[in-house]
């Protein structure tokens, strides 16, 4: 069984004893960059929470307290945003994440059916870990909503790196290739690293970034049309100087 810490009426006081020796000193500098980007130091919460999630695969109570006494915030205060959002995670994750689009489009071209079959060969369900977290070959897997691809319908992702024109066959060989510690490259973005790394990046550390930039950017899916309105000539109409703009609700 994972660890996974629960929000209980005491949650605080396991949130302020957690022993953060696990942020050493160069997770710490990294901190003091983070902080150093925003005129104030509570606005850096959010990719403090991913440093912590790239240390530890997850943001435990020694993360939430971390970013806590860092930020100069309390551990309520951190814990609301961390359980918010769900990409931050509350037990400790794989080495991979496989996010896969359960909404209404990718469903009806066969999302639910990619689901199913990395579920049935995984052995586990949403945000169940197949494997001992953070080893490797260890894969989370989770429903995913709209991941704003439509285009390219079905989509999954991989440490938030796309697949895109899936079917449960082409998921189901992904998911092996991993497993076996293999990285197969996404249809867009950067190459393959894992969930930790993929966490340093969201933090905004970019160790290698020729390598982080180097991936195909557009699908051609989603730039046609734009392109055929160019060979068209088609633009929108341009604002007329004149044009005549709604009141603005008054600030109360
Ligand atoms: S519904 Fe799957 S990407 Fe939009």
């Amino acid at each position: 069984m994972t660890e996974q810490f629960e929000f209980t009426t005491n949650e605080h006081n396991v949130h302020d004893t957690a022993d953060t020796s696990v942020f050493g000193e160069d997770v710490r500098s990294d901190a003091r960059q983070i902080i150093a980007r925003y005129p104030e130091p509570r606005s850096a919460l959010l990719p403090m929470l991913h440093l912590v999630q790239s240390v530890q695969g997850y943001v435990s109570p020694a993360g939430i307290r971390f970013c806590a006494e860092q930020l100069a915030l309390s551990t309520a205060e951190v814990s609301a945003v961390a359980t918010f959002y769900t990409m931050y995670k509350r037990k400790p994750c794989g080495q991979h994440l496989v996010s896969v689009c359960t909404n209404t489009l990718c469903a009806a071209l066969g999302g639910d059916a990619i689901y199913r079959r990395l579920s049935e060969h995984l052995g586990v369900g949403h945000d169940e870990t197949a494997g001992t977290p953070g080893e490797e070959g260890s894969i989370t897997l989770e429903h995913a909503e709209c991941l704003a691809a439509c285009d390219l319908a079905p989509v999954l992702q991989v440490n938030y790196e796309y697949f895109d024109n899936q079917t449960p066959e082409s998921a189901l060989d992904l998911v092996k290739a991993l497993q076996r510690g293999e990285k197969p490259a996404p249809t867009r973005g950067p190459a393959l690293t894992d969930f930790r790394g993929a966490e340093r990046q969201l933090a905004g550390f970019f160790d290698d970034l020729e390598s982080t930039v180097a991936g195909p950017s557009a699908a051609p899916e989603t730039v046609r049309g734009a392109q055929l309105a160019h060979e068209r000539g088609w633009t929108a109409p341009s604002m007329p100087d004149d044009a005549e703009l709604p009141p603005l609700p008054e600030k109360r």
